[in-house]
């Protein structure tokens, strides 16, 4: 037996629960760097990196007269609304020597694409590739009208991107932390990375906060210092703003707002994102190992083994319960108030159904959105899931839309029935899959 098969049937053992884990990663760090994903390896065919070669190419010009302008025109080429911008003032992510409370980190986000800027620095994209999933890039802004951007894929990113914090796979983070005034995360007075079933009140310590809420306070506009034995002392409160015209010049950002609404979808999205390219990443990884059992051992050639389709079945069965927004926190008092501005530029391409309506379609008072299934499913990401797990996700969704899932009753009829009719008649992949097996 050759070294290396004897590692593959070891990865393969442990993967089907029969050897430790200790042995599935000695010696070959995380399993996406492995056969089948070989995420660093691979050459990405995202978007950015084609639409970098078009900009060498001459065939598009960028704004390069300033950095507000190029940062403008690059979201603009991405399609990422100006308005999704949320800001974070912690030093809790890359180029920290720039970011402060007095100049923040800023985001912008689509479905597809994630972008970090921080004034003098370069440009963070996360973009969402079909084999890879989210690829991580740092691209250098011009400084001179005749220079072409460049666009660097870095390994760095996968330091706090692609581990524990991003449930084992390259991913997206929030993090809640105690600031101080130079924007210092006093970590010993605790953190939390937080998502769409997070209580307010752990969320968006670091981050500006425009817009209201009900209920309890949120951790926003706030800074620190460090007080006896790891603790932390508020001293600052910024209090609920509508604008940050106030706390600090925003002169150089392309709007005032760090809105509300724009942080709980992000939030929303970046927990649905990570379930994607997990459910994806292990689908293909243990389709891989199922492949290469039968071919080594020769037994069941041609047929999936029935733990390979238990395990599909079991991430499917996760990815479904996030999308369905299950344990999603419940606002509190008169709900959430955010800007329409960012609520109309992420309404404006909503599929919807003959009926107007859209699972985009924003609630805001006891929850973010009306109809509770993630709007993710017209992602690229969602796209790029192997058929085969498609077809467990699809069969495991009409079921719940047909109450025949007691986990999913905080779905009342009425709503299960519009978010059904809404994907009828705007997500024909899974149309055809309901036809079929209607009566079946
Ligand atoms: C030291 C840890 C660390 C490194 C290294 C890092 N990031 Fe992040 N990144 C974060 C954290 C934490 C956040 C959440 C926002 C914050 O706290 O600033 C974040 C947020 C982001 C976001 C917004 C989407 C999200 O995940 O919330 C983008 C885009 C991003 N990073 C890109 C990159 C890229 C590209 C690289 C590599 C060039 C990189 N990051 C390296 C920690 C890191």
């Amino acid at each position: 037996m050759s070294v290396s098969f004897y590692q593959f049937l070891m990865s393969a053992l442990a993967v089907y629960g029969l050897a430790s884990h200790g042995q599935l990663y000695a010696g070959s760090g995380v399993f996406y760097e492995e056969a089948p994903i070989h995420y660093s390896d691979t050459d990405p065919q995202d978007p950015l990196a084609k639409l970098i070669e078009r900009i060498e190419a001459g065939e598009v010009r960028l704004n390069q007269w300033s950095e507000k302008g190029f940062l403008k025109s690059l979201l603009r080429e991405l399609d990422v609304p100006v308005e999704s911008q949320v800001l974070v003032f912690s030093k809790t992510s890359l180029q920290n020597h720039r970011i402060l409370p007095s100049r923040p980190r800023a985001l912008y986000f689509s479905d597809d694409y994630y972008v970090g800027w921080v004034q003098g620095g370069d440009i963070e994209v996360i973009s969402i590739d079909p084999q890879l999933g989210p690829v991580f890039y740092l691209l250098k802004v011009p400084r001179r009208p005749n220079e072409n951007p460049m666009l660097i894929r870095s390994a760095e990113c996968m330091n706090c991107h692609g581990g524990t914090r991003t449930g084992g796979v390259p991913g997206m983070l929030i993090r809640s932390v105690r600031p101080d005034t130079g924007g210092f995360p006093i970590l010993s007075a605790g953190t939390h990375s937080t998502d769409h079933t997070s209580p307010l009140r752990e969320r968006w310590g670091g981050w500006y906060v425009t817009g209201e809420n009900g209920g309890e306070r949120h951790m926003g506009n706030l800074l620190y210092k460090e007080g006896d034995r790891g603790s932390a002392t508020m001293i600052r409160d910024h209090g609920t703003v509508e604008d940050l015209d106030q706390v600090f010049h925003t002169g150089p950002y392309l709007t005032n707002k760090s809105d509300i609404v724009a942080l709980m979808v992000m939030e929303h999205q970046i927990t649905v994102h990570n379930a994607l390219t997990k459910a994806r990443f292990n689908t293909l990884r243990w389709l891989h190992y199922d492949t290469a059992l039968s071919d080594h051992l020769d037994s069941t050639k041609g047929e999936l083994r029935k733990r390979t389709l238990k395990y599909i079945q079991k991430e499917a069965a996760t990815l479904l319960a996030v999308m369905l927004f299950k344990d999603e926190f419940q606002l509190e008092s008169w709900g959430i108030e955010g800007s329409e501005a960012f609520q109309n530029a992420f309404l404006a391409k909503a599929p919807r159904s003959e009926d107007e309506r859209s699972l985009k379609d924003f609630e805001l008072l006891s929850r973010l959105f009306r109809h509770r299934f993630s709007y993710m499913i017209y992602s690229r990401s969602f796209d790029y899931l192997p058929k085969l797990f498609k077809v467990v996700f699809y069969s495991k969704l009409s079921e719940v839309l047909a109450g025949k899932n007691p986990e999913f009753d905080y779905l009342g009829a009425k709503e299960r029935q519009r978010i059904l009719t809404i994907l009828l008649e705007t997500k024909p992949e899974f149309a055809q899959h309901f036809d079929k097996h209607r009566n079946s």
